[in-house]
């Protein structure tokens, strides 16, 4: 057991006093609890032995000729490799103010003479464990950045692959849809009834896929092809956005209402892509035979602006909140709502670009709300941006 502790000491402590009783005490009581240790009888001495090896520990006296231990212990602070080694001070004083220069000179501890042995040994033990414990942080948090690093990496790469693979899809799905109508256009009479049929199948096919290629390149451009952000009036965005929705609004008879909204740092096209989108779903998810009625609203919440897009429709049952947010997900078949489910994923994705949130509050047969954050453009500024 003894043999044990001396193969595998319980970490290296430096013991600086300029009393050699002080000295022979603890390093004495240190050894036989199983710790490996050095004296230095000065502040110069402990300097040189620290360039030697690094401790995990230093207890330092600070009444000391030449050098005090609070000089000794911030020049140990001031130097890059020897910043992290935790310092205990050993004093007979035992005034506050002594107490509080420890603590400012760089000290983590602070013990009083005449030493309790077993005091001394559960401070330093304590130190010990507070600087393991962050060490593995650390060395967590460097896991952690790296995994980010890749994640972000790989999700870069993906959007990339996303976009190409959706673009080129584009110029052979335009030569099946073109074929298909020159088929239809130049063949009708010649073909049968059925063959006909089929060729309106494979029409309607290359419309929907179009549709679907278009939007999965609008979502992987918004990472990739996003524009700087600048000072945006939420007011002008969303005027833009119901002057081109005017159509559908004037069909629907829909009616809706806004607050007087902010000023957000954001892409201003891809606000206007957001707002469209959900108010879009507002008026596309009303309940038959009632008109859609949209709202609007906003308010300032802890440093954010909290955006809410308040509808009467249908609504939606807790348990999807979760799922229409991800790519082509939808509860309903085109045919009785067309579209295709991308309109969701691309507004959490810009909000997301814009460090906000986007969630639901729904309730079947009653309504929907959107809820959506952006920081407020004191953040960005805090941020550096
Ligand atoms: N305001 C709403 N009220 C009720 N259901 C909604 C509402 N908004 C979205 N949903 C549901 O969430 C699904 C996903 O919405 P999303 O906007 O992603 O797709 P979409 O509107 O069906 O198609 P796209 O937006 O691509 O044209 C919708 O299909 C619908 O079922
Ligand atoms: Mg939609």
């Amino acid at each position: 057991m003894k043999s044990e502790q001396v193969n595998t000491p319980k970490g290296n402590i430096l013991i600086v006093d300029d009393t050699p009783e002080n000295l022979h005490f603890l390093a004495n009581g240190l050894t036989i609890r199983g710790y490996e240790v050095k004296c230095a009888i000065s502040g110069s001495m402990a300097l040189l032995g620290v360039a030697d090896e690094l401790p995990d520990l230093i207890l330092l006296d600070i009444r000391m000729p030449e050098m005090n231990g609070y000089e000794v212990c911030e020049y140990l602070k001031a130097n890059e490799r020897t910043r992290e080694i935790p310092v205990i001070f050993l004093s007979a004083l035992n005034e506050v103010s002594d107490k509080i220069k420890a603590f400012a000179s760089g000290g983590v501890d602070y013990i009083t003479k005449p030493f309790q042995m077993d005091e001394v040994l559960a401070r330093i033990e304590n130190q010990l464990t507070i600087c393991r414990l962050q060490k593995q942080l650390q060395q967590q948090n460097l896991r952690l950045q790296k995994l980010n690093d890749e994640l972000r990496q790989s999700n870069r790469e993906l959007e990339e692959f996303a976009y190409i693979v959706s673009h080129d899809l584009q110029e052979p799905l335009r030569a099946v849809s073109s074929f298909t109508q020159l088929l239809a256009e130049k063949y009708q009479s010649c073909l049968n009834v059925e063959a006909n049929e089929y060729i309106g199948f494979i029409l309607n096919g290359t419309t929907r896929m179009r549709q679907l290629i278009k939007d999965l390149l609008a979502y992987s451009r918004l990472g990739t092809k996003g524009r700087e952000f600048q000072p945006t009036d939420c007011n002008i965005v969303l005027e833009n956005v119901l002057m081109d929705l005017q159509l559908v609004i004037a069909e629907t008879d829909a009616k809706l209402t806004h607050e007087f909204l902010p000023t957000v740092m954001g892409d201003s096209v891809q606000l206007a892509q957001l707002f469209q989108n959900l108010i879009i779903n507002a008026i596309k998810f009303h309940r038959p035979e009632v008109p859609p009625s949209i709202k609007i609203s906003i308010e300032a919440k802890n440093g954010e602006w909290l955006f809410g897009v308040h509808d009467n429709g249908i609504g939606i049952k807790a348990r999807h909140f979760e799922r229409i947010f991800q790519m082509f997900k939808r509860l309903h078949t085109a045919a009785n709502y067309p579209g295709t489910g991308m309109g969701l994923a691309i507004c959490k994705k810009i909000v997301e670009r814009h460090k906000g949130q986007l969630w639901i509050e729904s309730e079947l047969g009653v309504g929907t709300t959107f809820y959506f954050t952006i920081p407020n453009p004191d953040w960005w500024a805090k941020m550096g941006n």
